[in-house]
């Protein structure tokens, strides 16, 4: 047991239990990131805080929340928001976060698809990121069911109405998943546990495996250049750091993670103060009715765009519509076919697909806000084929594009 011996400080004791000390050793000279990066690379550390901040709020919401159909609106509306000290806080951080966290993923995706960071050796940094999409995704979806709201339970019956397979009939699966015919008490509390208990469990995990991912491959840079890290870590080393091309993880690199998150979160607390309203749909104010269907009915606006793919379509090609957007993002780093490890402006049509898939996406999600009647319908269904030809043209465009 000497390895136990008494310890002279509260390192020396955490580093006979932990190997603190190593921990710091990797961060400080064993993970390297490199120089050539911008703010941007800045925005998964920020996705990161921000989660950590869901949590916590998530944890004083929960102390008062009550997952019941008769009490769940109450609880959030009355007893949080006006009897609760701070409780009001709490519950605009969690609003805000939801809404702002999918603004930083988007962007973070919209990054690496512009450096091409998915590509040879990073396919499963891309993965793991969709993987936390997705999880992120069902996460705000559960997370809304929850006050309890005229939108919670209309959006709910939607969604899950999506599970009845079209004319494929799939009888009983949507009873199965609500655990009745219509959104109840069974609905709201599978939704809570999910929300509260299964899906951040997850996230962690695929988070871990995101970072995990990273380790090998080193994240990207902005010219998509390959650098050998072992060499550039050894000038750095030698006090040569000017020659070299990377910076240690801790204290260099997380310094400026750190500034660019005190900007965030700024902004981020601005918005929780003053406009935290933006995050809050004024229908889900109103409690859950069964009996009376609002005259609209849409998501949040991150699902708006995947909502505008199903909807100018008939049932059945609409839902393999909504499924294969879904999904394709996954196949990215599959469909890209060229080798080229560039920024999209530095490969020719890439550039153009990049820049029409952002707007595309854009036009979407502002259709998918707006009522499906008269020009707007069309041009929801002109985007949503758009879309479509988009991602059938990757393979082909890619495969064209000259070596760099
Ligand atoms: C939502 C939780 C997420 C967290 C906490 C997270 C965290 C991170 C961190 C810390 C990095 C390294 C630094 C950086 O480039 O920002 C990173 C890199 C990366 N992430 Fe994420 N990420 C998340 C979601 C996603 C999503 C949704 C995608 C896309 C599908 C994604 C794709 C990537 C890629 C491709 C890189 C490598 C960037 C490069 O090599 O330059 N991540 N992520």
């Amino acid at each position: 047991m000497a390895h136990f011996e008494k310890a002279n400080s509260i390192n020396e004791w955490l580093d006979q239990r932990i190997g603190i000390n190593t921990i710091k050793r990797v961060m400080q000279t064993e993970y390297w990131i490199p120089k050539n990066i911008n703010f941007l690379w800045a925005m998964g550390m920020v996705l990161a805080a921000t989660f950590g901040l869901l949590l916590v709020s998530g944890i004083f919401l929960l102390m008062y929340y009550q997952p019941n159909t008769e009490l769940a609106f109450d609880s959030v509306n009355y007893t949080i928001m006006t009897e609760v000290g701070y409780g009001w806080l709490w519950r605009h951080i969690h609003g805000v976060g939801a809404s702002v966290v999918f603004l930083v993923i988007y962007i973070h995706m919209f990054t690496g698809i512009y450096y091409g960071s998915y590509k040879r050796g990073r396919e499963l940094i891309w993965i793991s990121g969709m993987l936390l999409f997705v999880l992120f995704s069902a996460e705000a979806f559960s997370g809304y069911m929850l006050p309890w709201g005229q939108m919670s339970y209309w959006a709910g019956m939607v969604i899950t109405n999506l599970f009845s397979g079209g004319s494929l009939h799939a009888d009983g699966l949507v009873e199965w998943i609500r655990g009745d015919y219509v959104p109840g008490q069974a609905f709201l509390g599978r939704f809570f546990m999910l929300h509260v208990l299964l899906m951040p469990l997850a996230i962690i995990g695929a988070i871990v495996f995101h970072f995990g991912t990273l380790r090998i491959p080193h994240v990207n840079n902005q010219d998509g250049e390959e650098i050998d890290f072992e060499e550039s870590a050894r000038l750095w080393k030698e006090g040569k750091r000017a020659e070299s091309k990377v910076i240690p993880f801790s204290p260099v690199f997380l310094s400026k993670d750190v500034f660019v998150m005190g900007v965030y979160f700024i902004l981020f607390f601005y918005l929780v103060f003053y406009h935290f309203e933006f995050a809050m749909d004024p229908v889900n104010f109103d409690p859950a009715n069964g009996l009376k269907t609002p005259t609209h009915i849409y998501p949040e606006w991150y699902f708006l765009w995947s909502y505008e793919i199903l909807r100018p379509f008939p049932t059945d090609p609409g839902l393999v519509a909504f499924g294969i957007a879904q999904v394709i993002f996954f196949l990215l780093p599959f469909l890209d076919r060229s080798p080229n490890v560039a920024p999209a402006s530095r490969r020719g049509l890439f550039n153009f697909w990049f820049w029409a898939l952002l707007i595309d996406m854009i036009v979407l999600t502002f259709m998918g806000k707006l009522p499906p009647e008269g020009i707007w319908s069309t041009i929801g269904l002109v985007a949503a084929i758009t879309f479509f030809v988009l991602w059938i043209a990757l393979p082909i465009i890619t495969k064209l594009e000259k070596k760099l």
